[in-house]
């Protein structure tokens, strides 16, 4: 009953203070469709938040109903996050009910060189990966604040550490984004309001392929399971931890990157993400 209750609530029938929409806290997900983003709304819902989830494609839809059979009431919303219209038509779903975590995880890459790349593309890789971030947390944050609890986690990357030659735009937004959650926790110091910043390395999902990067060596390579990144994540920041990178490869790399100059660092990112990638080259390099 408690999901027919929510997908009703999705078609705008939602009332506030309805005993299954009001009683238990309640996540906000973005990019929840696949990947990590699923990952961590089923972490959500497991560990007892009621969710409105967002993605661009309809794919959301049956990510709602596989995450609903969880016991979690689940709001689906399809929005282009990447414009401030989306995200406004994600705030209305929330409407007045008071966010209890925000996991803005929706990002897309992209690969190639910049000059090869087309820029409507670039445009919204950093629209989606920035502005629509920032723009939700601005709106969601406030309200955290006023009622001086909260727990915000964003899905930056070890990539933000290190110059992404063949994904030059993508690695320049999750700097910013590794960057702004970093300074947004220390200003919501003391406020009752957490930001973790979940920092995973090459995971095994939909993004690769999405962003053009098969033909890469990064592309083709063994990747980090979702789900385990997504639980790290989570639990990073249900402590209120400041950052987690996941696995202890990843670590590595982003201790390295903490030493090694950006230029050396940049030519190790071409092998990695330099298109033409295959097993016959794999001798070459
Ligand atoms: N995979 C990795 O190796 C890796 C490593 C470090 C960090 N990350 C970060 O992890 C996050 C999740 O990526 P993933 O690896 O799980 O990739 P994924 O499987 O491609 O998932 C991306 C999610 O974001 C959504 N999304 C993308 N653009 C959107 C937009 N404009 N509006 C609304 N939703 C949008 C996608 O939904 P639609 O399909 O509906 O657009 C999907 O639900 C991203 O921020 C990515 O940068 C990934």
């Amino acid at each position: 009953m408690r999901n027919l209750i929510s997908l009703t609530q999705f078609g705008g029938v939602y009332h506030e203070g309805s005993s299954t929409m009001a009683d238990r806290p309640l996540a906000l997900v973005t990019g929840a469709s696949t990947g990590i983003g699923y990952e961590l709304a089923v972490q959500s819902a497991k560990n007892g938040f009621d969710l409105i989830i967002a993605a661009d494609e309809p794919a959301i839809n049956e990510a709602a109903r596989q995450i609903q059979s969880l016991g979690s009431s689940v709001v689906p919303v399809q929005a282009d996050l990447a414009t401030l219209a989306g995200v406004d038509q994600l705030l209305d779903a929330v409407g007045a009910r008071p966010v209890d975590a925000l996991l803005a995880n929706a990002g897309r890459g992209l690969g190639k060189g910049f000059l090869d790349q087309n820029f409507d593309d670039i445009l919204h890789v950093i629209n989606t990966n920035i502005t629509g971030t920032v723009y939700l947390a601005h709106q969601i944050a406030k309200t955290m604040r006023a009622r001086r609890s909260g727990r915000i986690l964003f899905t930056g990357s070890i990539a933000g550490f290190i110059p992404g030659t063949f994904q030059a735009v993508y690695n320049g937004t999750k700097a910013f984004i590794n960057s702004f959650s970093f300074a947004l926790r220390a200003e919501l110091k003391d406020t009752g309001v957490t930001v973790t910043c979940l920092m995973p390395g090459a995971t095994e999902t939909e993004f690769f392929e999405r962003a053009d990067m098969l033909d890469t060596k990064i592309g083709q390579s063994e990747k980090d399971d979702p789900a385990d990144v997504a639980k790290v994540g989570f639990e990073a920041m249900m402590k209120g931890e400041g950052d987690v990178v996941t696995g202890w490869k990843n670590k590595v790399q982003a201790t390295v990157a903490n030493i090694l100059p950006a230029g050396m660092l940049a030519e190790q990112h071409r092998r990695k993400a330099e298109p033409g990638y295959s097993e016959k080259s794999k001798s070459r390099r």
